[in-house]
């Protein structure tokens, strides 16, 4: 079944505890936290606390995505605060098998981002490492943009890949996931789309995370 990620990151972070109950009442499984250094993209956000926060009022599974320049410093700590999976950039990763490889031996799923410019084909060695791939549609750093069209074809060939080599890789989506493309999103191959503005940039975020998931369950039912 495709997975609906609500991000924080367009939630009200004065009522935090209450947003996440509101999606996690309404079915939801998996929460989407956006950590931003200020350095690897051009804006700021949250750190462990946050995270240690989190876990003690929700059952959510907490998908960490780290936009920051030090993952191989930082990774631990979000993993000793409550984080069950990780995802680091490859641009920022000159040893990823070794990263990749570190997440999960700190008991946690360990993700690889590309953002909408880099290509798949970085990734080859490494998909039988690692438990997930998150495809940005956008690039990263600020929630509300538009989605980038042609990140769907590396999706499509993510998936094509994982079908050839036999892998079980998870495929993430990230930026610019609306009701007008969630269906083209899964029919793609995505299990996990996040999003951000779309559930809690609306007036009832329960309501607007089941419509897309509703639609995400239905495109699952013609995807072949
Ligand atoms: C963008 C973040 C996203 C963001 C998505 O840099 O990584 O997770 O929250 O937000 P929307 O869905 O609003 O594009
Ligand atoms: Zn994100």
């Amino acid at each position: 079944m495709p997975e609906i990620l609500p991000s924080i990151l367009s939630a009200d972070f004065a009522h935090l505890g209450e947003q996440v109950a509101l999606v996690e009442a309404a079915g939801c499984r998996m929460l989407h936290v956006d950590v931003m250094d200020g350095h690897f993209v051009p804006n700021l956000t949250l750190g462990p606390p946050v995270v240690r926060s989190l876990r003690k009022v929700t059952k959510l599974t907490l998908d960490v995505h780290l936009m920051i320049t030090d993952p191989d410093r930082y990774a631990p700590l979000f993993i000793e605060a409550g984080a069950d999976q990780v995802s680091v950039h490859q641009e920022v990763c000159p040893h990823l098998d070794r990263t990749l490889r570190m997440i999960q031996g700190e008991g946690a799923k360990a993700g690889v981002v590309i953002n909408p410019s880099t290509p798949v084909s970085t990734l080859e060695e490494v998909l039988g490492v690692a438990d997930f791939v998150l495809v940005m549609s956008v690039n990263p750093g600020f929630g509300g943009q538009k989605f980038i069209p042609y990140t769907l074809d590396k999706v499509r060939r993510l998936a094509a890949l994982r079908r050839d080599l036999g892998l079980k890789f998870a495929i993430e989506i990230d930026g610019g996931v609306t009701q007008d493309n969630i269906g083209d999103v899964i029919r793609a191959g995505v299990d996990w789309a996040v999003a951000g503005a779309s559930v809690y940039g609306k007036s009832d975020p329960a309501a607007a995370y089941q419509a897309l998931q509703q639609e995400a369950n239905a495109a699952l039912a013609v995807r072949v």
